[in-house]
């Protein structure tokens, strides 16, 4: 996700090595990136709002290293989770890192895939949510590929199943820019390299940065679409989707977002937003 300092989401967690020689990439970017209890409190919250029962079953598209799938069922005996992404070290390293260190009753509850989120399978369908995070469904850049992932998700959910994606906008993500975070032990710099106005195609990387002057360079680079609000709504009505709201992150008067999502129509306009998107079936 970038590294926008107009939101509280992304949390330093782990103290890594002061140097790029040793430093695991994958690790530092959880811990710079990833708040997989915000998300789920999130989705917990709406899902249980919408449907008058708790979620319990979850894919988490996208999942890199499974570690919102791993955290989910951590939290309840009764939840259930299958993350499916295309890349295998990532998979194997969530594996080794997350699933491993869950007791055997946990482990039995989650699975991860290497797929694409196109074809999730009849073993990864009939869940309760779908979580499609960080931004990850932007690698589709045209409305016939974005539609046709959000026809895939609509399909492999069960009936009263409810999508959740984020996105980030706002004047000042539509255009080259470093943001720099301080975290625990390295800096974590989101960099969006190009942006291109006519086709809202950017180029855009994670470095990171130690204090004794090494870095590591392009450790993740996305090529995406810019999609915006508007444009996403419609593609996940034309998905069959009957219902899509819009959570915006409020202030905390510090020109950064406070965590607290709240359901917009109007909401205020700021230089660079996170939202949530909520697509119900
Ligand atoms: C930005 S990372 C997201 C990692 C993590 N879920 C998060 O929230 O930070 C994007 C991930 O999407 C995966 N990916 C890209 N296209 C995919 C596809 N069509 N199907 C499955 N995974 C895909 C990549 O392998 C990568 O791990």
């Amino acid at each position: 996700m970038p590294g926008t300092n107009a939101t509280s989401r992304p949390r330093s967690r782990v103290a890594e090595p002061l140097t790029a020689a040793g430093a695991d990439p994958q690790r530092l970017y959880e811990a710079a990136v990833q708040n997989p209890d915000a998300d789920l409190d999130f989705m917990s919250r709406v899902y249980t709002r919408l449907r008058g029962r708790p979620p319990r079953s979850i894919r988490e598209d996208f999942c890199g290293s499974g570690l919102t799938s791993a955290a989910w069922v951590k939290r309840s005996r009764e939840n259930s989770a299958v993350g499916i992404d295309l890349d295998a070290r990532t998979l194997e390293w969530g594996r080794r890192h997350h699933l491993a260190g869950l007791d055997p009753e946990q482990s039995a509850r989650v699975r991860l895939a290497r797929r694409n989120v196109l074809r999730p399978g009849p073993d990864a369908s009939d869940v309760d949510a779908v979580l499609a995070m960080n931004f990850s469904y932007w690698v589709f850049k045209t409305r016939e590929a974005l539609r046709g992932y959000f026809e895939a998700v609509h399909a492999s959910m069960r009936r009263d199943g409810v999508f959740f994606l984020d996105h980030y906008g706002g004047w000042e993500s539509q255009r080259p820019q470093i943001d720099r975070k301080r975290c625990k032990g390295f800096t974590y710099l989101w960099e969006q390299r190009s942006f291109n106005p006519v086709t809202f195609d950017a180029d855009c990387r994670i470095h990171f940065e130690f204090r004794d002057g090494t870095s590591i360079r392009d450790a993740f680079t996305y090529d995406w679409r810019l999609w915006q609000i508007p444009e996403i709504r419609e593609l996940l009505s034309e998905a069959g989707f009957r219902r899509t709201s819009v959570f915006w992150e409020g202030d905390d008067d510090k020109g950064g977002g406070n965590g607290v999502f709240r359901e917009v129509t109007r909401p205020e306009v700021c230089p660079v937003h996170i939202a949530y998107i909520v697509a119900a079936r």
